[in-house]
């Protein structure tokens, strides 16, 4: 809940297990903790004013290069990273923001973009009266979720022009500067690799200036105190609920403190604001732990799940899909579909998804986008003769679609070249041969909504998978003002936003799954209105251990597509069993991608008892704790351990990537369970104690190549 202690002027921010605590003592909001739960104390002894022993509060003596500024501002003697700069009609750059006011609801928004809902929000504002600018802070805290939630909206209050050159969502800082920086990177089909440097004296950043969250980096930042492991010490977890280009950063100071801070990508970025107009910054999850890595993925997923995915999807059964991409590609007719529709039903898989091919002039990946009709050719009586055998088979239908882009050989195209992302009197960057649709003008977003919703509308489709292969270049729109050019990317993803809220909203019976090229907009803002995002297109089990460990360090396993494709794998030419590659396909929302009508009877038969075994284990993916046993980058084994919130059920999947002959084999100890509880052991009949198996654990040995090893716990 959040407490505003009148006489200390302290305001004491807890969510679960939390708290969060800043001053307007001297009407400037300074930062006074970010951890561990703490008594409602006095904190005024932590502030930060004249460091290094001056004395504080001799006037003209103190220097705010050393305040923990809740919202520091550039030009005013904080000479680290700011978190706004604004300058006013004169140019000039000084913003001294001081409290006037604040209030505590039970209900916050973002103004045009997704963000968390529930909790308690304290909304904090302050001013610069001669600049004639106001910043709403707002906070949201749960009793539920480790962590919370931070925007803040800036608005023109005055008579001029205000200028906003950064717009950062948050800043803290955090006593000591002994912390390591752990971020995701990666590109196309090796996406959220881990990687952890140490902060150091200067910035450390990750951005995107790619108008998209990307595969590059994503948009979280870990920090971790020196020292934090996967299952102990103090670690914070920043992340963005944003798809745009964006920054984050840490920064070594010269006042042994360390500041943290990001929000939008101030690089190329400005925005006008006119008398009486208001800018909202995108929200930021701000997560905590003491239990290490491990605690603050499990305190990201619980503030993911219960506050920011869309609740009808959290916990109820998700479609097991047949998508026929890898088994067909563009090239696929009525017959090809109705084998593999034919082969995959009455074993388990619901749901049969056509993939990209199916519009406009589509044979490749040169044409069509843009055009949303059938394409006649390859599908003369349209859809339905597919949705039928679909239906007759017990299956239902999805369908893929990529609103956002246009090909220069589409309809859309010759008849609005104007539509697509470009400066006048340049050739506009192809990518994928494709262009984007210019999303910040309202008659472009109209034709994507309606021609969408046109196909939705007219056949019975249950699931839809929507996707988006490129990213922005050129940053211009001939319908902006000059002074909002620089807001390109930020007003273009506040366009995206726009359409995917018209369409989802329309269609709730329909199940909408994201995609951009596998798993490069895989980000909060997605998961507010994609309960689930494809993860990767690099389908190969062994590399989608890594790829789904380093996407579970911020994001739920419920949120992660995946699919068991054929072998040799498609991306990298690597065999492994039908058993490994369901059983990695099950730590998230599960389907398959191959040619069923091409499987050997004995993999054929397989799928029903691998589809039951993902039915049983599914509330352990969507609702349980993870525990990362064994991290597949630094040892030869990935192990995930899920544990029902009750502590009730477990689920144990080890997965070996290159053994070693005459192994002597290890115990692997298990974690979250009740120690005192004993755990029946279905695959041995064994029965231990929790307390043994945490502490003993469990010996694996004689693993082959990409093996597995299962184990299902359930307590006495
Ligand atoms: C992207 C997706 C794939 C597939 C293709 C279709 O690469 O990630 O799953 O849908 O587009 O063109």
């Amino acid at each position: 809940m959040i407490f505003y202690d009148e006489q200390t002027k302290i305001f004491y921010l807890e969510s679960k297990g939390l708290t969060y605590a800043f001053s307007v003592s001297e009407g400037i909001p300074e930062h006074l903790w970010f951890g561990a739960r703490i008594a409602r104390d006095n904190l005024h002894f932590t502030r930060g004013w004249g460091a290094n022993g001056f004395d504080a509060e001799l006037p003209g003596q103190f220097c705010r290069n050393h305040l923990a500024a809740e919202v520091p501002t550039y030009a005013r003697g904080d000479y680290r990273e700011p978190m706004l700069s604004c300058r006013g009609e004169a140019g000039e750059p000084v913003c001294e923001l001081r409290y006037v006011r604040h209030h505590i609801s039970d209900s916050h928004a973002v103004t045009g973009m997704p963000s968390t809902y529930g909790g308690q929000t304290l909304e904090l504002t302050v001013e610069d009266p001669v600049k004639g600018m106001e910043a709403t802070l707002f906070y949201t805290v749960f009793e539920d979720a480790p962590s919370v939630t931070r925007f803040a909206r800036i608005s023109n209050t005055g008579k001029g022009m205000l200028k906003l050159e950064r717009a950062y969502s948050f800043s803290f800082d955090l006593p000591g500067n002994q912390y390591d920086v752990l971020s995701l990177f990666g590109a196309w089909a090796r996406e959220r690799m881990p990687e952890r440097t140490p902060v150091r004296h200067g910035v450390t950043s990750i951005d995107s200036k790619r108008g998209s969250s990307s595969a590059v980096l994503n948009p979280f930042l870990g920090i971790l105190a020196r020292g934090t492991s996967e299952t102990s010490g103090d670690a914070y977890g920043v992340s963005l609920v944003y798809s745009s280009s964006f920054r984050l950063l840490a920064e070594g100071t010269q006042s042994g403190r360390t500041r943290v801070c990001g929000g939008i990508n101030d690089f190329g970025f400005s925005e006008q604001l006119a008398p009486g107009e208001g800018f909202d910054t995108p929200e930021v999850v701000l997560a905590y732990s003491g239990e290490g890595i491990g605690g603050m993925s499990r305190a990201l997923h619980d503030t993911f799940r219960s506050h920011l995915i869309p609740p009808a999807a959290v916990a109820s059964p998700r479609p097991i899909v047949i998508n026929n991409w890898e088994a067909t590609f563009f090239a696929f007719d009525y017959e090809k579909l109705f084998a593999i529709i034919d082969s995959s039903a009455g074993r388990g898989i619901d749901t049969f998804v056509l993939d990209d091919g199916w519009f406009g002039t589509r044979d490749n990946d040169r044409s069509g986008l843009g055009d949303w009709f059938i394409n006649r050719t390859k599908l003369p009586q349209g859809l339905t003769p597919i949705i039928d055998r679909c239906h007759e088979r017990g299956l239902k239908f999805g369908l893929w679609f990529e609103p956002e882009m246009v090909n220069p050989d589409s309809d859309l195209y010759r008849a609005h070249p104007d539509w697509a992302v470009h400066v006048p009197g340049y050739e506009p960057m192809l990518c994928r041969h494709q262009l984007m649709l210019d999303l910040t003008r309202g008659e472009v977003r109209d034709y994507v909504v309606n021609a969408v919703t046109a196909i939705l509308d007219t056949n019975e489709i249950d699931y839809v998978k929507w996707d988006s292969n490129r990213n922005l270049t050129e940053m211009y729109s001939e319908s902006l003002p000059a002074g909002s050019q620089g807001a390109f990317a930020h007003r273009w993803v506040l366009g995206l936003y726009d359409i995917c809220r018209r369409i989802i909203s329309s269609h709730p019976s329909v199940f909408f799954e994201g995609c951009s090229g596998g798993g490069a907009r895989f980000d909060p803002a997605m998961l507010a209105f994609f309960p689930q995002i494809w993860t990767s297109d690099d389908t190969d089990a062994g590399m989608r251990t890594r790829i789904q460990y380093g996407t579970s360090i911020v994001y739920p396993l419920s949120a992660m597509s995946c699919h068991v494709s054929a072998c040799p794998n498609h991306q990298v030419g690597r065999m492994s069993t039908f058993e490994t590659r369901a059983a990695v396909a099950h730590l998230g929302a599960t389907g398959y991608e191959l040619n069923t009508s091409h499987l050997p009877q004995e993999e054929l038969d397989k799928i029903p008892a691998q589809t039951a075994e993902y039915r049983r284990m599914e509330p352990l993916v969507q609702s349980g704790d993870l525990y990362r046993l064994s991290d597949p980058f630094t040892s030869s084994d990935f192990a995930f351990l899920l544990v029902a919130k009750d502590r009730s059920l477990a689920h144990l999947t080890l997965i070996r990537q290159m053994t070693e002959a005459n192994e002597e084999g290890f115990f692997l100890r298990m974690q979250g369970l009740d120690p005192d509880a004993v755990y029946f052991i279905e695959e041995t009949g064994e029965r231990l104690h929790g307390s043994t198996l945490m502490q003993v654990g469990i010996r694996i040995r004689g693993m082959r190549d990409f093996g597995i090893f299962i184990r299902h716990f359930t307590r006495q």
